[in-house]
């Protein structure tokens, strides 16, 4: 499986699927399914220091819709079109045990070729440095440092962040690259029209690796009861999402050149999905609801998948990285078709 190899930020991995945190990513159990499945990196469900990102998590609530807004079965039987809807939390344990538990997992993840991922949330800055420094001296192999959660704003104020000006991850990044000196994964929100300049921003300030992009927010009114589903605004995502993923990737990687590396998320179901984005510009790509929902073989199987297409192709997972991006074209570019556009109105 030679041809899954990639590149990421200065780590190299078995393959381009990252299996992204979640609540899937608690349980230590759950953290070594995900790498027996094998999965090239495993991200851990995230920590920060905050009492009341840890409390949210009991309030937690999650949800599938199908595509009348009605609620769909949750789990493997899922119909592939789902829309999936949460208000989620951070890693209940208190940050010692949650460090505790990724050492152990990360000598796991080592003996499976597998590259165990720590993820903090920003709360306080001040903080999360004193985090990050605790994560590189506990020797671990990575950090992801995620400043776009979706739920900054309805969450406890503090609790989480959604980072949304260049200046701000500029200084944010810096901080924290000038306290570790591991490899550094910057997650950016989804919730902006601005997703290729906070790259560019991270990259400037050191980062290795940008991920894009965090969930968006929603809103569903249920049509029976006149709730708004789950009570209140939820993040939601699903298929739907990869083509605006796609978008960012291919955007960014025009903004800041094929050499960055970028980490595709939001919207990834199988292994075909995988390659849409790997030819969007992603040396990698993390896949989280479509295993939380429907089990660890989604890991086995989008690999295998992803395997046989690129055989099929004859192309390795690294040279698949930006192809379609680079073959994007401006809209003044298109030929002129005339009144082609009438095929597309009722007759
Ligand atoms: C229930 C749930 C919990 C999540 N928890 C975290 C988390 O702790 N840290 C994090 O960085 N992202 C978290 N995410 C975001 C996912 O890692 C991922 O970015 C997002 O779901 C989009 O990717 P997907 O379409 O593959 O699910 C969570 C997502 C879901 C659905």
């Amino acid at each position: 499986m030679d041809r899954l190899q990639c590149r990421v930020g200065g780590l190299e991995l078995k393959n381009p699927l990252i299996a992204a945190a979640g609540e899937h990513m608690i349980d230590a159990s759950g953290v070594e399914r995900a790498i027996r499945a094998g999965a090239g990196a495993v991200v851990m469900k995230s920590t920060n220091e905050s009492q009341a990102a840890k409390d949210q998590l009991l309030r937690a609530e999650y949800m599938a819709f199908g595509p009348d807004w009605r609620p769909a079965v949750w789990g493997a039987d899922a119909p592939a079109d789902v829309t999936l809807a949460s208000r989620s939390g951070l890693a209940p344990q208190s940050f010692d045990q949650w460090l505790s538990q990724v050492i152990v997992l990360d000598r796991i993840a080592r003996e499976h070729d597998c590259l165990l991922i720590a993820s903090l949330i920003l709360a306080d800055l001040d903080q999360a440095e004193g985090l990050a420094r605790q994560v590189e001296q506990a020797g671990l192999r990575a950090l992801e440092f995620n400043i776009g959660t979706p739920y900054a704003s309805q969450a406890v104020k503090g609790a989480v962040s959604t980072e949304l000006l260049p200046e701000r991850v500029r200084e944010i990044v810096a901080r924290i690259r000038a306290t570790v000196s591991i490899p550094l994964g910057i997650k950016l929100t989804g919730q902006s029209e601005r997703v290729p300049e906070l790259a560019e921003a991270a990259f400037d300030s050191g980062a290795d690796n940008v991920v894009m992009a965090g969930r968006l927010l929603g809103f569903v009114p249920d049509i029976e009861t006149l709730d708004p589903f789950l009570g209140t605004s939820l993040a939601v995502g699903g298929y739907w999402n990869l083509p605006l993923t796609c978008q960012w990737l291919a955007l960014t990687r025009a903004r800041v050149g094929p050499e960055a590396s970028l980490v595709g998320i939001n919207g990834a179901q199988s292994g075909l999905d995988i390659a849409r984005m790997l030819l969007s510009g992603a040396s990698a790509v993390g896949m989280a609801s479509a295993v939380m929902l429907r089990g660890y073989e989604v890991i086995t199987r989008s690999l295998a998948d992803l395997d046989n297409w690129l055989a099929e192709k004859g192309l390795t997972a690294t040279q698949a990285v930006g192809i379609s991006a680079d073959r994007r074209k401006s809209f003044a570019e298109m030929p002129l078709i005339g009144e082609h556009w009438r095929n597309f109105v009722p007759a």
